[in-house]
């Protein structure tokens, strides 16, 4: 039985006053929840010290957004695996379609981080989806198995267990429009079946995968409800801690 995971993506948001109070209000809101999931909260760079420090006693886990593959040297303005670990995060979120379009990351380098992030223990919530002009071309399942495919490249069976897969349209980030559960879950059906024949029906059918773009509190339990959605990658609602601590509670 798989256990659902929601994991909360700030994005570009919140300094660190506004960090700390964000991350006070879920411990205190989550504390008389019975939470039945594992929560993951993804701050901005500035803010993960802190929020481990907050984060110590509570459930919640610490990821970052992003990283790069080297490990030090010459690469002004970005981070490494190792200073991610260092600050305490156990996940980091690769291949977000922000990076890929405004940053131009490709699967190439997605999958070098994929492997760096791995080699330093960090747990790679690897970010898969299509644009609206491939969904209306009918091309989503090719585009989905090119970015698992490259993506994972020379990803060994063992790391393939360390991976959780967000599956987010890019049409639905930030949009207000969702995936019908039943578009979302086809293709959740689709890249487990890809995993499957990647690597084995057991690794397939242990891995997660989340699914982002315009998750709410009044359509995450019909979305979580899905049998091949395990969890939830959530963007503008986990800002707020109430609809945050909905989202929680609907899984
Ligand atoms: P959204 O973002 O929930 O604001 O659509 C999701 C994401 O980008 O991970």
């Amino acid at each position: 039985m798989r256990k659902k995971v929601i994991a909360g993506n700030w994005k570009m948001n919140n300094d660190l006053s506004e960090s700390q109070n964000l991350i006070s209000k879920l411990i205190s809101g989550l504390s008389n929840e019975k939470v039945n999931c594992d929560v993951i909260v993804c701050p901005p760079f500035t803010s993960l010290s802190e929020a481990n420090s907050l984060l110590k006693k509570s459930i919640i886990k610490l990821g970052a957004q992003n990283m790069y593959f080297e490990e030090n040297g010459a690469f002004t303005g970005e981070i490494s695996a190792s200073m991610l670990k260092n600050t305490g995060c156990e996940y980091v979120i690769l291949g977000h379609s922000e990076r890929r379009t405004i940053f131009g990351e490709t699967d190439q380098v997605i999958n070098k981080k994929i492997k760096k992030a791995l080699q330093s223990n960090l747990l790679p919530i690897f970010c898969v989806g299509e644009s609206l002009q491939e969904r209306e071309s009918e091309v989503t399942n090719d585009i989905i198995k090119r970015q698992i495919t490259e993506g994972l490249k020379n990803i060994s069976s063992a790391e393939m267990q360390k991976i959780i897969i967000a599956y987010e349209p890019v049409w639905a980030i930030g949009t207000g429009k969702t995936a019908s559960p039943q578009q979302a879950e086809d293709v959740h059906a689709f890249i487990r079946g890809l995993v499957k024949s990647l690597y084995s029906n057991e690794i397939a059918e242990e891995l997660v995968i989340q699914y982002g773009g315009s998750v709410k509190p009044d359509n995450a339990k019909e979305l979580l409800s899905q049998k091949d959605i395990d969890g939830a990658l959530v963007g503008g609602a986990c800002l707020k801690s109430e609809s945050f601590i909905e989202i929680i509670k609907a899984a």
